[in-house]
C-alpha cells in the first residue's frame, strides 16, 4: 500500500537515543553495562524525589494538575519571574515542539547550527517550516553566519548553550552582540539543558536577567543536573505572550503527576545538585587527563560531556566499546567521523571507560 505521505515528514531522519543499557546488557549477556552516552546523572536522584514519588503514587488514579501550580510557584521565586512565564513540558524536547508549532506557518524558517540537537529539525520539519542549519565554526556555534541567515520569512532561531555535543559556550558580549542583529520578531530560542555544569563565568546566562529581552525564550530541563531524564519534564521561561501560545496548544496534561512531584522534590534539595554538579566536574577533569596522558587531545568542555578525537572511524570504535559494555556515542552522523561524545559517569564508569578505551584504541603508528 502506497500511502500519501507528508513530504516534509518524510525527510526527517528519525533521533537515535543513546543505546539503553538493558538493551545491550540483554544482547550481550552481561550485567554492568556502563552507559555514558545520553548525558544523564550518573548519580541517580535526590532521596527526596524517591519520598516524593512514592508519597504521590497512590493518587495516580487521578488526572494531574493541568498547571502544576506549586512547581511553578517555586521556579518563579527562583528565577523572579511570574508563574506564567512558565510553560513546562514532557521533558525540553515537548517544548521544542510546540514552539514550533505554535509559532510556524508552513514555509516559515528557522535558523540552528549545524550540527544540533536533532529535535529541532524534527519539531521545525513536522511543523511544516524549513530548518535553515548554519555549520558551525570550527567547534563553536557561528552566530555571524546565523544573523547573516536571518531573512524575512524566518520565525526563529535555536541556539544552544553550552552547546551540545562540543561543549562551547556562547559568552555575555558574542550573545549581544548576535541579538543586536535580530530582527525585533524574531524568536530567540536559548536551549540550556546543561546551565548548571558551567563553570565560565563568562558565559551568557539568560535566566541571570530573564525576561529582558522579550524575545529570547529559555529551556531548560530536569533531565541532566537533576537526574530525571526518564520522568520527562522540562521548563521554558518565557514572555507571558509567547507562553499563551505555548499553553494554547499544549496537550492539558502534558507533565505526568510524578514527574512534577519528581521535580518539586529536585528542586528542593539544592545540596543533591551541587553534590552532583560536583561530581560531574570531577569526571570531566578526570576523563580529561587520563584522554590527554593517552596522547589524545579532548576538546575542552563546559558540560558534562566531552568530544574526543580517537583518530580512527568513531562508529568502528563505538562498536568494539559496545562489546565492552561501554556504551558512548560516535559523533560521525554529526560529521565529526573520528569523534566519540562521552559524558561524565561515576568514577568507577569513567575508569571502566578509560580501560575499555585503551584495549580498543588502534596502536598509534
Ligand atoms: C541540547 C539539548 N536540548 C534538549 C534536550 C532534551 O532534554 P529533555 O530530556 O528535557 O527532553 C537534550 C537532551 O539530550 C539536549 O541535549
Amino acid at each position: 500500500m502506497q500511502f500519501k505521505t507528508s513530504r516534509s515528514i518524510s525527510t526527517i531522519t528519525p533521533y537515535e537515543p543513546g543505546k539503553p543499557l538493558k538493551e545491550l546488557e540483554r544482547e550481550n549477556k552481561i550485567q554492568s553495562a556502563v552507559k555514558l552516552a545520553s548525558n544523564e546523572n550518573p548519580l541517580g536522584f535526590s532521596p527526596q524525589v524517591t519520598r516524593a514519588v512514592l508519597e504521590n503514587l497512590s493518587s495516580m488514579n487521578r488526572y494531574p494538575e493541568p498547571v502544576a501550580h506549586d512547581l511553578c510557584a517555586n521556579l518563579a521565586d527562583i528565577f523572579q519571574v511570574a508563574p506564567d512565564n512558565i510553560v513546562l513540558g514532557n521533558g525540553s524536547d515537548d517544548l521544542i515542539a510546540l514552539l514550533a508549532h505554535g509559532f510556524l506557518d508552513p514555509g516559515d524558517k528557522a535558523l540552528m547550527p549545524l550540527p544540533s540537537f536533532l529535535m529541532y529539525e524534527i519539531s521545525v520539519k513536522t511543523a511544516k517550516g524549513v530548518p535553515i542549519m548554519v555549520p558551525l565554526s570550527g567547534f563553536d556555534t557561528n552566530l555571524s553566519q546565523i544573523a547573516a541567515s536571518v531573512s524575512s520569512d524566518t520565525k526563529m532561531v535555536f541556539i544552544t548553550n553550552p552547546f551540545n555535543p562540543t561543549g562551547s559556550i556562547i559568552t555575555r558580549d558574542a550573545f549581544h552582540e548576535f541579538a543586536a542583529k535580530i530582527p525585533s520578531d524574531v524568536l530567540i530560542v536559548v536551549d540550556e539543558a546543561y546551565m548548571e555544569f558551567v563553570r565560565d563565568t563568562n558565559v551568557f546566562n539568560s535566566l541571570a536577567r530573564p525576561l529582558q529581552d522579550p524575545r529570547i525564550v529559555t529551556l531548560r530541563t530536569f533531565s541532566k543536573a537533576y537526574g530525571l531524564a526518564g520522568f520527562r519534564i522540562g521548563y521554558g521561561i518565557m514572555d507571558r505572550e509567547v507562553a499563551k501560545i505555548l499553553n494554547r496548544i499544549r496537550q492539558p496534561f502534558n507533565v505526568n503527576g510524578l514527574a512534577q512531584a519528581a521535580a518539586s522534590a529536585a528542586l528542593k534539595d539544592q545540596a543533591f545538585l551541587r553534590h552532583s554538579v560536583d561530581t560531574i566536574h570531577q569526571g570531566i577533569d578526570f576523563l580529561t587527563q587520563k584522554l590527554s596522558a593517552m596522547g589524545l587531545e579532548p576538546l575542552p568542555t563546559q558540560s558534562n560531556f566531552l568530544m574526543v578525537d580517537v583518530r580512527t572511524d568513531a562508529t568502528a570504535l563505538f562498536y568494539k566499546l559496545l562489546r565492552k559494555g561501554v556504551i558512548v556515542r560516535s559523533m560521525k552522523s554529526y560529521g565529526f567521523d573520528t569523534f566519540l561524545r562521552v559524558n561524565a559517569g561515576t568514577p568507577e564508569e569513567n575508569q571502566t571507560f578509560i580501560t575499555a578505551l585503551k584495549a580498543v584504541l588502534p596502536p598509534t603508528p
